[in-house]
């Protein structure tokens, strides 16, 4: 922390796509097979993520109901000097980043608000990457920004193998993956992570232990409506971008909790028969009244079960915080 920093910083922040060739093409094939799913159709969840839905979510992050971030940051914010003094990270990664404003109250808790020298955040929206580099190198003079804009994957691929890192993922990001991709994701990042460095993961906790149910399934369906649009906005980009000619009025948004799979469900649900013509895929998806295309899914966890399992991929849980009312919970982990 003591060596010196320019005075000014133009040319330190910078985002490189690391989309793979033929993205476009896997997506329409992705949207072909959910779309075309008989038991229970589904649409990729990357779909979410364009201009105005990473706007509509940073609103969902601010309404009322919506738990999870503010929990989030207020634990963020009374243990942020601990996490920085156990994990000592000189560079930090950030899987799905959107605006960084979480990850600001780390950098704030550096010696002088510096934050790290380097800063690795990570997102599919590219332009809500391009803002929020270009606001943290005027925030962070002398911190080092070069954001990843692709899928974790594609950018898993290109992660750099550094022992002084410390890997972001928060929002309960985690659940919006299956299981298998769970695995699948933390073998992959244990590969590309150095011995000694850290996961801080953020994690919203399921009902068992007493969290209403309710609580954590109108964390999803805010009265505002603001999570509804978002999920809406996902027929919009289809209509625009794949040639689809979704009637938003004729869908409505649903978001029940499955506590057997301890995990939220999001749906579109066809208000009446239709049919819908995809123009990329050149073909026509008939629906029935209340048949539903499955959008994402949220799981929620078990701390302890997390820690366990975790150690099947050489992370070692260093701490573990929670609230005083139980909602979620950040773990501080090390790669061994
Ligand atoms: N990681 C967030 C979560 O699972 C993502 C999220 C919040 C979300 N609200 C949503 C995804 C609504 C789809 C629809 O809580």
């Amino acid at each position: 922390m003591d060596e010196l920093r320019p005075a000014t910083s133009a040319a330190l922040g910078r985002v490189v796509s690391v989309a793979r060739p033929g993205y476009q093409a896997r997506l329409i094939a992705t949207i072909r097979r959910g779309l075309g799913d008989t038991v229970q159709k589904w649409l990729p969840a990357a779909l979410f993520y364009d201009d105005t839905g990473s706007e509509l979510f940073e609103a969902i992050t601010r309404q009322p109901e919506y738990y999870p971030t503010r929990t989030e940051a207020a634990l963020l914010t009374a243990h942020a000097a601990e996490v920085l003094a156990l994990a000592r990270p000189h560079r930090i990664v950030e899987f799905g980043s959107g605006s960084s404003a979480k990850t600001r109250l780390l950098f704030d808790a550096y010696p002088d608000k510096l934050g790290p020298r380097h800063y690795m955040p990570i997102d599919i929206s590219e332009s809500m990457l391009r803002h929020t580099a270009d606001a943290l190198i005027t925030a962070y003079p002398g911190m080092s920004v070069q954001g990843l804009a692709g899928d974790y994957d594609e950018a898993l691929a290109v992660l750099p193998r550094a022992a002084d890192s410390l890997v972001l993922f928060l929002g309960s990001s985690l659940g919006n993956f299956r299981p298998d991709e769970q695995a699948t994701f933390f073998t992959r990042l244990t590969n590309r992570m150095g011995s000694g460095s850290h996961l801080l993961l953020g994690i919203d906790r399921s009902d068992h232990g007493g969290k209403p149910v309710e609580r954590i399934r109108r964390a999803y369906d805010d009265a505002a409506g603001v999570t509804a649009a978002f999920n809406l906005n996902m027929l919009r980009r289809l209509n625009r971008e794949f040639g689809a000619n979704f009637d938003l009025a004729a869908w409505a948004h649903r978001a029940v909790y499955n506590a057997a799979a301890r995990q939220i469900e999001m749906h579109l649900v066809s208000r009446g028969p239709q049919t819908v013509t995809v123009t990329a895929l050149s073909t026509d998806f008939r629906f029935r009244r209340d048949d539903s295309i499955r959008t994402e899914i949220s799981r929620k966890f078990s701390l302890a079960r997390m820690t366990d399992w975790l150690r099947t991929f050489g992370f070692a849980a260093v701490r573990v915080w929670t609230d005083p009312a139980g909602l979620y919970g950040l773990l501080l982990l090390r790669r061994e």
